[in-house]
């Protein structure tokens, strides 16, 4: 009798559990049929050895391995590198939240640590994002028009005289001439007549220093006690030294000047503060440091470029004749800006090189991004993400042929930037943090180009040049030697 009604209980647990297996499976298969199937998923992983797999996958190059990992993953992927993960956001379609999202979710201060040591204390990434958003004010009102119309005159002054040390035909490294000009012009607009004109040579050892002290182990050390970085802050020390008796000069004496040094002394915070000796020496150092080597490296390009494509050449030679048969020798502010086929040559060059290859941020919060293709992946807070400006510009989805330097794609009518919408051309960033800088480094590049191009005839005597990925700004490797000869453009 027991043992049948155990088997009865037993057959009862062993219906309920059938029952129940059988609810969920069905419930399952129902909400899989009737429920819309999500699509979300965390970003594919680049394979790699454990630990320091991802390490070395980067070390050999950023752009190599987004060459060789995009085609097998998409436009979102994640590195692993040691114990952070990096989620790389290529094309358009999916770098929009990295551009436009608010500081507080996504983040540069983390990221760009690095450059504390160099800028100096109580600026830019050494403080919050409130006092740096008043800071990137300065640089927005010291970038203005009007400002940029004086800074114009010192440009094309200084374009002048140094070519007229040139004589009548020569061999030089362009990429040599044109960053000495470089110095000499961000010297006049950036630092001031003082530092242009009696203290130039001290001035610029000591961002030669500076400058060395920024190495790829920066990035991850900015602190180890190594030669090149004790340089460093010997460096920044003395350039306060400098800056403060300058400004304590111009202060004492009430001469105003019209230079980025004069507009940050004149700077005052929201609360009425004006700016300190020290931050002022600070905002300096980071608009020559994100200023200085990104236009000299595109001046650079846009002269190899123009002297290996001759119907560009004489488009833009034909270019500066209609200027000169309108406005005569003249160059200005407005002159400058009528210089739209020049404009395209070099946006074009700095599309196929834009010197900053990789911008970060450090994310706050998770977030969702969709692919062309439709897929949502999320990306989880704490993930560093990363785009590249060297690697995205070159999307065959959105430029023809992207390898081929072609200036007319962005002509009226073309815009093939414009035409696959925002964010598809990123050599100066974009959205929130978009370069500051962008006209003046413009302006400066075409003042320089329509100089050389109204004075001079060129050949590349060095073969093409090759991409220098090892700078920590990727510019040109070696030498780039050219043959000149002085001319006159006739004007007929
Ligand atoms: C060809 C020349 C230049 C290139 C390619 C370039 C590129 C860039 C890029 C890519 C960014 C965005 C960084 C990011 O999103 O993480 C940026 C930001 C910035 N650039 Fe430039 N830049 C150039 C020239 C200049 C010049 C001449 C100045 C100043 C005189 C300047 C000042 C700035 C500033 C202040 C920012 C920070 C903006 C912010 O975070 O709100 N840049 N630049």
């Amino acid at each position: 009798m027991e043992a049948a009604e155990a088997a009865k209980s037993d057959g009862k647990i062993l219906n309920v559990g059938i029952l129940l297996v059988a609810t969920l499976v069905a419930a399952k298969l129902i909400s899989a049929l009737i429920m819309p199937r999500s699509k979300k998923r965390v970003p594919p992983a680049v394979s790699a050895w454990p630990v320091v797999g991802g390490l070395v996958r980067f070390m050999k190059g950023p752009v190599v391995m987004l060459r060789e990992e995009y085609p097998k993953l998409g436009s979102v992927f994640t590195l692993k590198l040691l114990n952070k993960n990096i989620t790389f956001l290529i094309g358009p379609e999916v770098s929009a939240h990295f551009f436009k999202a608010h500081e507080s979710d996504l983040s540069q201060q983390e990221v760009y640590q690095f450059n504390v040591p160099t800028f100096g204390p109580g600026v830019v990434f050494d403080v919050d994002y409130s006092i740096r958003q008043e800071q990137f004010r300065f640089f927005t009102e010291a970038l203005r028009v009007n400002k940029l119309k004086a800074y114009v005159d010192h440009m094309v002054l200084e374009a002048e005289e140094y070519f007229s040390k040139w004589g009548e035909s020569g061999e030089v490294d362009l990429k040599y001439e044109l960053e000495h000009l470089i110095i000499l012009t961000a010297s006049r607009c950036l630092l001031g007549e003082e530092v242009r004109n009696k203290l130039f040579d001290d001035v610029s050892a000591l961002f030669h220093d500076l400058d060395n002290g920024m190495l790829p182990i920066s990035v991850i050390f900015p602190y180890l006690p190594i030669p090149a970085h004790r340089r460093r802050d010997q460096a920044r020390k003395k350039l306060a030294e400098i800056f403060a008796s300058i400004i304590a000069s111009r202060k004492q004496t009430g001469k105003a000047q019209n230079d980025l040094l004069q507009c940050f002394i004149d700077s005052k915070y929201k609360d009425g503060r004006p700016t300190t000796e020290a931050e002022v020496t600070g905002l300096l150092i980071a608009a020559l440091f994100a200023g200085q080597h990104t236009s000299s490296i595109t001046s650079t390009w846009s002269g190899a470029y123009l002297l290996t494509n001759p119907k560009c050449m004489s488009a833009v030679v034909d270019e500066q004749k209609k200027l000169m048969q309108k406005h005569g020798s003249r160059v200005d502010y407005e002159i400058l800006s009528e210089m739209e086929g020049l404009y395209r040559c070099i946006k074009e060059a700095l599309r196929l090189h834009p010197p900053l290859i990789m911008l970060l941020r450090s994310s706050h919060s998770d977030f969702t991004v969709k692919t062309k293709e439709g897929t949502e992946y999320d990306i989880p807070k704490g993930h560093i993400v990363a785009t590249s400006p060297a690697f995205a510009n070159r999307l065959p989805h959105i430029y023809k042929d992207p390898e081929t330097y072609d200036p007319d794609r962005f002509a009226p009518g073309r815009d093939e930037d414009k035409a696959a919408g925002a964010f598809s051309y990123i050599s100066f960033g974009g959205g929130r943090h978009g370069c500051l800088g962008e006209p003046f480094a413009y302006l400066q590049i075409k003042a320089i180009w329509s100089h050389l191009l109204r004075n001079f005839e060129f050949e590349l005597l060095s073969p093409f040049p090759e991409i220098d990925w090892n700078a920590m700004v990727v510019g040109v490797k070696g030498k780039v030697m050219v043959r000149y000869k002085r001319i006159e453009l006739p004007l007929n």
